[in-house]
């Protein structure tokens, strides 16, 4: 359920409608709704029982105003990044609530880490650990670490967002892990406190979760009995949403099948949910440039690849709704201004029959859609606005021509 509703064929964002918004910022722009956050937030969060802490994938969609919204719901943050982690402790989120995931983590992102005082390094690798206790120790404090499993299996997704199989970069490979904890544990600075696992994004079943959940337990009850001792078990993100037709599990019946495999194992759990909360919270609105019948039929829009990325990435589908409805729809290819054939926002598909000015709204657009937008064509990034009840704020603002350059400089 989501907040993004026709009334008498005028889309609204909770109260407001959608025209209203592109008549004051302009298009293309970033739409959120205040009240599906929170519920989607509420829901994830509030299905777990058991001592658990939400932190809200960062990368999905890293505006600090949203930040600050799960931070005040009582969510902490999943980073991969220094800029993520500036993000999450300018937004207010408690540094006892992040957790820094990734294989690639620099001396300087580490430090960083450390000096915030965050919950726990998601370490990937042997000389990641070796960096890290070097780190540490030249800072004089102790690192707390959990690995990085690998537990090789599939999630049945799409390719590029796999990440537990045991052709992904990620993790260290289970079986391989116990030679990592018995080095960490002669390790002067560092802390073992956990291990984490992530198998991948817009997974639409349960059973995958579970799999790796089994495997990861087992894992901790080899690592208790070598004297080893776990307080938090990181299951990731990765839950998927409805884009189209797809069935993605329930919150209750995630939770509730993760918490039959982790009961009496005596560990908080944490969770880096990032689709499934803002996923369906989001839109890009855009509008028509123009229409032109060549091969096909394509409708010419103001938002493009750069803008967002995941039906040219992925070949994801968004669908695209009028923002004032009118009954008929066509085949056509809704398309950006960027200059590349694969820039394209919906191809092959029935969109609503437009004309210039029109605009349109490319649905469930809320994660991983400003997050991974690109100035390429010396595009400016479009605004965030955050919809609350009756009144809206721009939450970002349109970069500009001047802010395009900022940083150049001609020898
Ligand atoms: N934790 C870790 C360690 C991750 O790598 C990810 C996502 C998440 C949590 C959050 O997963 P989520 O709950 O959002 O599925 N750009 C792609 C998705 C990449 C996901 C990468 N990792 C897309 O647009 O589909």
């Amino acid at each position: 359920m989501n907040h993004f509703q026709y009334k008498n064929d005028v889309l609204f964002c909770e109260e407001v409608p959608v025209a209203d918004i592109a008549a004051t910022v302009g298009t293309p722009f970033y739409l959120y709704s205040t009240a599906t956050l929170t519920r989607h937030f509420l829901a994830f969060d509030g299905a777990f029982t058991l001592p658990h802490i939400t932190c809200f994938a960062t990368k999905a969609c890293s505006n600090i105003a949203l930040l600050n919204l799960f931070s005040r719901l009582g969510g902490g943050a999943d980073i991969v990044s220094g800029g993520e982690l500036f993000r999450a402790l300018k937004a207010g989120i408690d540094p006892r609530k992040i957790v820094y995931s990734g294989v690639g983590k620099s001396e300087d992102e580490m430090r960083f880490a450390l000096e915030s005082n965050i919950l726990m390094l998601n370490v990937e690798s042997h000389q990641e650990l070796e960096t890290l206790q070097q780190v540490a120790a030249a800072l004089g404090v102790t690192a707390p670490v959990s690995f990085r499993v690998n537990p090789d299996v599939d999630p049945k997704t799409h390719a590029y967002i796999s990440t537990g199989l045991a052709k992904n970069k990620f993790g260290i490979p289970i079986q391989d892990a116990l030679d990592s904890y018995l080095a960490a544990r002669e390790m002067k600075n560092i802390e073992i406190i956990g291990v984490s696992c992530h198998i991948g994004s817009q997974l639409t079943d349960v059973s995958p979760f579970v799999e790796s959940l089994q495997k990861v337990k087992l894992f901790v009850e080899r690592l208790r009995q070598a004297g080893i001792s776990i307080s938090f078990v990181d299951l990731g993100g990765g839950v998927g949403i409805r884009y189209s037709d797809e069935e993605p599990p329930l919150p209750a019946a995630y939770a509730a099948a993760l918490e039959r495999e982790m009961n009496g194992l005596d560990c908080t759990l944490i969770l880096e949910p990032g689709r499934v909360i803002v996923g369906n919270a989001g839109i890009l609105v855009t509008k028509v440039l123009y229409t032109k019948q060549g091969g096909k039929k394509f409708v010419i829009v103001d938002a493009g690849m750069n803008d967002l990325a995941r039906p040219s990435l992925y070949d994801a589908h968004h669908a695209i709704r009028p923002v004032i409805r009118g009954n008929d729809e066509e085949l056509a290819d809704v398309v950006g201004p960027i200059c590349e054939s694969g820039d394209f926002l919906s191809r092959g598909k029935k969109v609503p029959v437009c004309r210039r000015g029109d605009l349109l709204a490319v649905m469930s657009a809320g994660a991983y859609g400003f997050s991974m937008s690109s100035n390429y064509n010396s595009r400016p990034r479009v605004p965030e606005v955050l919809v609350d009840g009756e009144s809206f704020h721009v939450i970002r603002q349109r970069e500009t021509y001047e802010g395009l350059i900022a940083g150049e400089r001609i020898p």
